[in-house]
């Protein structure tokens, strides 16, 4: 393998048979425009991209996030504070505690259970970029999987049951069991407030048709009784993430690892909460609200 490769030529190697693809040869703080765009297509048909040993000041990822659309300013952290001075684009998720004895960042060093990013927007986020700074020995791994095979592995009585069907997306609580800054908590299902999106939704560019969950936690199918809704969602889960679907990351530091939400879900392992983890986050705006499939 070279690294010195000739514009627009970025070498791809499947992270999983389905799902994902490491990008050889790159540095994204110096992409050319032929690049870039190679860059984009692998991340759309792949659903998600791994690029090793990158070196990316704030600006560096700014930039970088930049080349996929305009990016969502980072929400606030569980503490109410925003993570990067001058860079309100950059969220950090980090277990590490600052001089004032508060996290530096989200999500602590517990486990962060399946779920997409933001599904109780209107439009959620399209894309999100974890940029590894330091990682702990041990633990900490990020999952990903693919929610167009998630959607070929339900069984067709259980698909024709989510046909046509809405899901209410929860936003009270962030994926490692946090209440979300300013709000109400509901823990019913069907009063929460939450989003709705179709439960299969179509690929926003053309690819296969997604099953979307967004998470478990006080998911709701709309109009149904709260015990059949609770019984169909635990049996879409039981699909939804299956092994042979998946990618399990082991994180280096300088990885950049980028997920399209509107295809996978995403989770992370608990690791020992004396170790540091500290990733840097960006996010790409989502221009529309996830759309149902056409039916067949
Ligand atoms: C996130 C997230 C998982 C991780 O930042 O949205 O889920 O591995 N992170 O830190
Ligand atoms: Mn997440």
């Amino acid at each position: 393998m070279t690294d010195t490769l000739s514009d627009g030529a970025v070498v791809e190697r499947p992270l999983t048979p389905g799902l994902g693809v490491e990008l050889l040869g790159v540095d994204l703080a110096n992409l050319s425009e032929g690049q870039a765009a190679a860059v984009r297509d692998a991340f759309e048909r792949h659903g998600a991209i791994l690029v090793r040993d990158q070196q990316l000041g704030p600006d560096d990822l700014v930039g970088f996030s930049r080349r996929f659309g305009a990016l969502d300013e980072a929400p606030l952290m569980e503490n109410g504070r925003t993570a990067v001075p001058g860079y309100p684009e950059i969220y950090v998720v980090s277990n590490v505690l600052g001089a004032d004895g508060r996290p530096i960042g989200s999500l602590g060093s517990g486990e962060a259970v399946w779920h997409t990013d933001m599904s109780y927007l209107p439009a959620p986020p399209r894309a999100s970029l974890l940029y590894s700074l330091e990682v702990p020995p041990a633990g900490g791994d990020t999952w990903l999987c693919g929610m167009a095979a998630a959607l070929r592995a339900l069984p067709a009585d259980l698909r024709q049951a989510l046909e046509g069907r809405v899901i209410k997306h929860d936003g009270t609580y962030n994926s490692g069991g946090y209440v979300r800054a300013g709000v109400r908590v509901d823990d019913n299902p069907v009063t929460c407030e939450g989003q709705p999106h179709p439960a299969i939704c179509r690929h926003p560019a053309g690819g296969p048709d997604v099953l979307y969950l967004g998470r478990r936690r006080n998911a709701y199918v709309v109009g149904l009784p709260l015990a059949e809704s609770e019984a169909l969602l635990d049996r879409a889960w039981e699909y939804a993430c299956l092994p042979e679907n998946t990618y399990v990351h082991k994180w280096r530091v300088g990885d950049v690892l980028m997920w399209d939400n509107r295809v996978t879900m995403h989770r992370r392992d608990p690791f020992d909460g004396s170790a540091r983890r500290v990733m840097h986050r960006t996010q790409i705006q989502g221009a529309e609200p996830p759309l149902p499939a056409v039916a067949a």
